[in-house]
């Protein structure tokens, strides 16, 4: 048994998504979560500053005393996670590998990617796939505009309607059996993507991967919380001059409130 706090940090509302499935998965489990506005977008970021803000937001968690951080960010994943993941004393747990092994079973013949620029150059999602899955075929796709609309909360006009339009267009031409939406900021858009690129393609949300992960891990570690009382949320970020709370209350359905994460760079 583990009162402590999940830490679960993003570049900024995307994370939310996660943030949204684990509360699900884990109602008893407080919860920390970061985003760190002030450094939106992780997308176009080189590998070196990627690792060092990872680091940054994990010990920011970690000085909160929390049992485990969760990386709610693909770009993150992708490119700091081999870093991070042994340095610390607590679990660091990405999306990437809860969302593969869970493909494992069906073992599909063609995966599509969308992701960040930087997560798709990095070909992490590629090799995690084919160390599992070596006849199966992954088409990727970099959607650079997608988080920064996600950001304004443009979920659902036509800009987004247009953008998405041109960003399956690669999954009509050649369609896939299971589309990872391998940014955390792209499940806001389900609804236009699931029209856009029409019936026959499974949309994978990675927050639900990891929430039926993490509920996993805390059960076999024996670290699950185990009180009684409502659980207990907490948002920081690193610049409050975003439109952070009014896509937040939209994704979550409540109104939350938020403090300034004190940190450099
Ligand atoms: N939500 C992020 C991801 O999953 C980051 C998007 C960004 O900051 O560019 O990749």
């Amino acid at each position: 048994m583990d009162n402590r706090p999940i830490g679960i940090f993003d570049s900024g509302v995307g994370g939310l998504t996660v943030f949204s499935e684990l509360i699900k998965a884990l109602p008893n489990e407080d919860m920390i979560y970061l985003g760190d506005t002030k450094q939106f977008p992780y997308g176009n970021k080189s590998k070196d500053t990627i690792i060092e803000l990872t680091k940054r937001n994990t010990e920011f968690l970690i000085k909160k005393d929390v049992k485990a951080v969760v990386i709610a960010c693909g770009t993150a994943t992708s490119q700091a996670l081999d870093s991070v993941c042994d340095i610390y004393n607590v679990p660091v747990i990405g999306i990437i590998k809860p969302t593969v092994t869970s493909l494992n079973n069906e073992k599909p013949k063609r995966v599509g990617v969308m992701a960040t620029t930087g997560t798709i150059r990095s070909k992490t999602w590629q090799t995690e796939i084919k160390k599992y899955m070596p006849d199966t075929e992954i088409i990727n796709q970099a959607c650079p505009l997608l988080a920064q609309m996600a950001e304004e909360g443009w979920i659902d006009n036509d800009v987004a309607r247009l953008t998405i339009r041109e960003y399956v267009k690669v999954f009509k031409e050649r369609p896939v059996e299971k589309l990872i939406l391998g940014c955390t900021h792209y499940p806001l858009f389900m609804k236009t993507i699931e029209e856009e690129l029409g019936t026959g393609t499974e949309i994978i949300d990675t927050g639900k991967k990891v929430g039926n992960y993490l509920k996993e891990y805390l059960k076999n570690e024996q670290k699950e919380a185990n009180r009684k009382k409502q659980a207990n949320y907490e948002f920081f970020l690193t610049d409050m001059e975003s439109q952070f709370l009014n896509v937040a209350k939209n994704i979550l359905q409540r109104d939350i409130e938020i403090k300034k994460a004190r940190m450099h760079i």
